[in-house]
């Protein structure tokens, strides 16, 4: 192959330039150029075809640092329809025309789905990030074990796993973990670690949610900022014991902090979020609000004499208050982890671009005795036998639905991914640069800026 495109899909994270950078550089030891399409899928679908030459003379542009957060090559959810055939066939038309022989697709579940149509006439590979660490499976036969039903009102189906006769071990999990999702947990932590001493000074109750969607990967790694209780989409709420144990532990310490993920779902399995009812283009339901949901719960549960009695403020509204880690979780300089696994998925997915072979993913693998290492799984392998791609949600052995906690299991799934997450330089990034006179004198310089004065066109 003489030259190959990239593009990035979906919510960014803070390793996606982490990833190009891998996949430029690989692509520079083998004599191949790279192209970088602008904003995802929807730069297919551009007749102009916008696009960054990222390696001329087989030298990576300065632009493109691994060590900062976003993409260069910006991102949307676009969506690809594998019913156009029309829109297809004009994709690979213009594809042709630049002579692309491969595409890589930085992306998660959506980017998945929308790979699938475009692998059938050229070869296109994904190298996964997202923050939810949702892509991957727990065990190798997983996506066998969803059922589905049709709705009454016949608008579709729904799908549920079904309990799986498979015995489940760390060891085997495929897409052990995704770039970004180190980063985010980070920022989660710090997140609860700061709410924590004003919750404690004020003797109040603080409920952090999360992202993440239906999946608790970042609610579980944020048990490193020492909440006290962690609720997860995977476990319905338990409201009685969810009171139960707060009021034991704010008898104790006067003050709590829960973390919630922002999938949560009731007892009935609806989400606590109010639902806007509306989707991303992707199919993605748009969540907000669980954290405001359970705090009406809690403040109606507990009731303003509660907290009158112990004479720690004067209603459960003033008591409970709710903090949105957001967006945050999802910018900024990736830590360690995130940049080199990210830059080992990128390669990897050059690698398997030069051997031609497509529909395929490059994952990171991990088990006890060999430590993690990157690797590749076929995008069917992701499929149900109806041809869907499901969000990989937490295995329910990591979590302790009595205790309100992460389970042993749980804890170590999370070690072998933070032992050595941050590297000494990010600590030593964050001590040089924050307080720089340079940042008061300098307005912000975009790297889009830059990145503009690169785009070129077919026509
Ligand atoms: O999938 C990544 C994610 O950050 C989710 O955790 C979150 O629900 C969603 O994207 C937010 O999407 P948006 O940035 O479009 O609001």
């Amino acid at each position: 192959m003489k030259r190959i495109g990239i593009l990035t899909a979906g919510g960014d994270t803070p390793a996606l330039n982490a990833t190009i950078h891998g996949a430029v550089e690989r692509a520079n030891q083998l004599n191949m150029e790279v192209f970088g399409f602008i904003k995802g899928y929807n730069s297919l679908y551009n007749e102009r075809l916008p696009h960054v030459h990222l390696n001329p003379l087989f030298q990576e542009i300065p632009e493109l640092d691994p060590a900062k957060g976003g993409t260069i090559l910006g991102s949307s959810r676009d969506y690809v329809d594998p019913n156009d055939k029309a829109a297809l066939d004009e994709i690979e038309g213009r594809l042709d025309s630049l002579g692309i022989e491969g595409l890589i697709c930085i992306g998660g579940d959506g980017t998945l789905n929308g790979l699938q149509p475009l692998a059938d006439r050229l070869p296109v590979v994904l190298a996964p990030k997202t923050i939810d660490n949702d892509l991957g499976l727990n065990y190798r036969s997983e996506p066998d074990d969803y059922i589905r039903r049709e709705r009454h009102d016949k608008t579709g189906f729904d799908y549920r796993m079904k309990p799986s006769r498979t015995e489940f071990h760390l060891d085997h999990m495929i897409n052990y973990v995704t770039p970004g999702y180190a980063t985010a947990v980070l920022v989660s932590v710090q997140g609860i670690q700061r709410i924590r001493t004003t919750a404690e000074s004020h003797r109040r109750i603080a409920i952090i949610e999360v992202m993440g969607r239906h999946s608790g990967y970042i609610a579980l790694g944020s048990a490193y900022g020492q909440p006290d209780i962690v609720l997860v989409p995977e476990s319905p709420l338990n409201l009685d014991l969810l009171v139960e144990q707060i009021k034991e532990i704010y008898d104790l310490q006067k003050n709590v902090v829960i973390v919630c993920g922002e999938g949560i779902v009731d007892e009935s399995g609806n989400d606590l979020a109010d639902e806007l009812n509306s989707t991303d283009p992707s199919g993605n339901k748009l969540l907000t609000g669980a954290s405001e949901a359970l705090r009406q719960l809690l403040v109606e549960r507990m009731g303003d004499d509660y907290f009158r009695s112990y004479r720690r403020g004067h209603s459960a509204q003033e008591a409970i208050f709710t903090r949105k880690v957001g967006h945050t979780q999802r910018g900024g300089r990736p830590v360690l982890f995130d940049r080199f696994y990210g830059a080992q998925l990128g390669a990897k997915a050059t690698d398997i671009l030069v051997e031609r072979r497509s529909n395929v993913i490059s994952t990171i693998q991990w088990n006890s005795e060999r430590g993690f290492w990157v690797d590749s799984f076929s995008a069917n392998g992701f499929r149900d036998r109806w041809g869907l791609i499901h969000a990989r949600k937490m295995h329910p052995s990591f979590y302790d639905a009595s205790r309100l906690r992460p389970s042993a299991v749980g804890r170590d799934y999370l070690k072998p991914i933070f032992a050595n997450a941050l590297g000494q330089d990010d600590l030593e990034h964050q001590r040089l640069t924050t307080f720089s006179p340079y940042n008061l004198m300098m307005p912000y310089h975009s790297i889009n800026t830059d990145i503009n004065k690169r785009i070129r066109y077919v026509s």
